[in-house]
């Protein structure tokens, strides 16, 4: 792990509104059950509740709709969440467990029927855990509607950056996915230069228009809806890692 003094800046939210009762509960008493601490060790067998062959990581996963989504869908892959944002945590548990504001608490929380116990969470800056995941460990990164930081004063502040893509390549297996989705004109030809520059990925368009469109396995996240209220309209970027 990086010492404190190493940990690096971030700039974004780490807790909006108060968190209320149901959803500090499960801050407090379900978390833990699937929280990635500094013991977690990254092998496919024990990770999960149930071994899994693919890892999935998604980076900054907001409310946590297209985490549990995914997650709901393909039982059989494991999903690594990280995001800052307590409220968006707490968001996520209320999502995999059913449990709401004024609803009873039970004595132990436990999973909506339906589903594996096949997510892990990392409440802290993905930044952090990027040296912890062993190489070609994972086979598809989701980073989804990441902060713009359009002025290019705060350019460096942009996740999509040669660091964190050095990093997202040595943890991609060959053949991996990066997919980015941004609703940001700025964001989107910044995000094609990084990659165009990158030695190690690969863009897999097929044609002018396939951007313009979610992929078939598409889950619609709070920012995107936003970004479509706003009349923006998001673009999808998928990476191939090179072998
Ligand atoms: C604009 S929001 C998009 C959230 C979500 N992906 C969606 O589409 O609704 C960007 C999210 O990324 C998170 N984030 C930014 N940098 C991060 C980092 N280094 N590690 C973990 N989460 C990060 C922020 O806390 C924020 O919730």
């Amino acid at each position: 792990m990086l010492s404190i003094s190493a940990k690096p800046k971030f700039y974004g939210r780490r807790q909006c509104r108060r968190i209320r009762k149901a959803k500090t509960s499960l801050l407090e008493s379900f978390l833990p059950q699937i929280e990635i601490n500094e013991n977690t060790s990254f092998n496919k067998e024990t990770l999960f509740g149930t071994p899994v062959a693919q890892v999935c990581l998604e980076i900054g996963f907001g409310n946590g709709e297209h985490l549990a989504g995914q997650a709901l869908s393909h039982p059989q892959t494991g999903f690594i969440g990280a995001e800052v944002f307590k409220n968006g945590i707490a968001n996520l548990l209320t999502l995999i467990t059913g449990i709401k504001e004024g609803s009873r608490l039970p004595e132990t929380f436990c999973l909506l029927p339906g589903r594996t116990d096949n997510i892990r969470v990392f409440g802290d800056d993905v930044r952090l855990l990027f040296e912890r995941i062993p190489d070609g460990f994972l086979d598809k990164i989701y980073v989804l509607f990441p902060d713009p930081w359009p002025k290019k004063r705060h350019a460096s502040r942009r996740f999509i950056n040669p660091d964190n893509l050095r990093e997202i390549a040595r943890i991609l297996k060959p053949g991996g996915i990066l997919r980015i989705a941004t609703d940001h004109k700025v964001y989107k030809s910044w995000t094609l230069r990084q990659l165009h520059d990158h030695p190690d990925f690969r863009w897999t368009a097929h044609c002018g228009d396939d951007w313009k469109h979610p992929p078939a396995d598409w889950v619609e996240t709070k920012y995107q809806r936003k970004a479509i209220a706003e009349g923006r309209r998001p673009v999808f970027l998928e990476f191939e890692r090179i072998k």
